[in-house]
């Protein structure tokens, strides 16, 4: 198939993309390479370019013509869209309706969609299904949640499909460590615990011990990236079959306390690296697990890399190899 992917020079992205031309898909990756870095697109072709540019995504789309589109250019911190709503809303909402009316333009009826866990807030339930209601609780979340609102109205019109897939906690590193996350400023706990252990940051702040969980600190549910590329696959696969659409969460159904991956980190790297307990950070939610049933049953979706210490290890050897590569520039 001919797949378009935005942001797939990206984190997520790039995995998605690895995986789709390892099943011989002909792809063209669309990205600003905002976040997202030329070396990361392993295969197709791509194309230097921003979603908000609707002449040159109509361009591209118009003499590609590809079976469905992937979206995952998008950005992607909490705190920031905090801080600053309107980009998020411009980037993730506004410039996801040029994406939708270019293939509309085109008759490109086919999407797969990158949304978020974010969009839940704070569930009030333990393991959440997709049947939990959205209150996003910070304009990331939100942006999500619209456009799947968007998403959900559009099949009616006609003949358009779709799958979002709402991620949890996604982390790891291609194993054959050619690709991996390289954000400039990384936020998340297992990049930033491995970061800390290399020594370039003094020591990993653990955000809150004082939650109702069994000891104090935050449950999430971390997915290793390439599962979760292979959940975009078949749901792809899934969508081209049935033309149904749907939305799925994407996690493995088990929770880690910050402290568990932090033990988890020390002892995968040999490092005893320094940590040291802070207030809560504004907006987490105690617990964050998927219930992954419906993704599971819809696509035989089964993950290969459910182990914590494997998504560290990987993520470890990609840190290292970052590192060489830093000190090379
Ligand atoms: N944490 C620390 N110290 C750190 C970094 C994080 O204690 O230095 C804690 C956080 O407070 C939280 C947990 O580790 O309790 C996980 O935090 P992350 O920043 O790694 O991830 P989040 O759960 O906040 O958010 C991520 C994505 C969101 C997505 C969400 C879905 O960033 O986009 O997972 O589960 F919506």
């Amino acid at each position: 198939m001919k797949i378009l992917v935005t942001g797939g020079a990206g984190y997520i992205g790039s995995h998605v993309v690895n995986a789709l031309g390892e099943r011989g898909h002909d792809i063209i990756v669309y990205d600003n390479l905002s976040t997202g870095h030329e070396w990361a697109v392993l295969c197709g072709k791509l194309e230097i370019g921003d979603i908000e540019d609707s002449s040159r995504l109509n361009a591209v789309m118009n003499a590609f013509r590809p079976d469905a589109v992937m979206h995952f250019a998008a950005l992607i911190q909490v705190e920031e869209s905090v801080r600053e709503p309107l980009k998020y809303y411009r980037n993730n909402v506004a410039n996801t309706l040029n994406l939708l009316d270019a293939m509309d333009r085109n008759g490109i009826r086919s999407f797969i969609y990158s949304s978020s866990a974010a969009v839940y807030g704070i569930p009030d339930k333990l393991l959440v299904d997709e049947s939990v209601p959205l209150h996003p609780i910070n304009p990331y979340g939100a942006s999500k949640a619209m456009v799947e609102t968007v998403l959900g109205d559009m099949p009616q019109t006609g003949d358009f499909r779709f799958i979002a897939l709402r991620y949890f906690n996604v982390a790891g590193a291609d194993p054959k460590n050619r690709i991996g996350q390289a954000y400039l400023d990384a936020t998340h706990l297992i990049t930033r615990a491995l970061k800390t252990a290399q020594g370039e940051f003094a020591k990993l702040f653990i955000f809150g011990t004082d939650y109702p969980t069994p000891d104090g600190t935050c449950i999430r549910d971390y997915i290793h990236v390439v599962d979760l590329a292979n959940a975009h696959l078949l749901a792809l696969d899934y969508l081209m079959e049935t033309r149904r659409s749907d939305i799925v969460n994407c996690g493995y159904g088990r929770g880690f306390s910050v402290r568990e991956v932090v033990a988890a980190a020390k002892k995968v790297t040999g490092i005893n690296f320094p940590v040291e307990e802070a207030p809560r950070r504004a907006g987490d939610p105690p617990q964050l697990v998927a219930d992954s049933t419906k993704l599971r049953s819809i696509t035989g979706w089964q993950p290969c890399h459910d182990d914590l210490e494997f998504i560290i290890r990987t993520a470890w050897n990609w840190e290292l190899k970052l590192k060489q590569l830093k000190k090379q520039l």
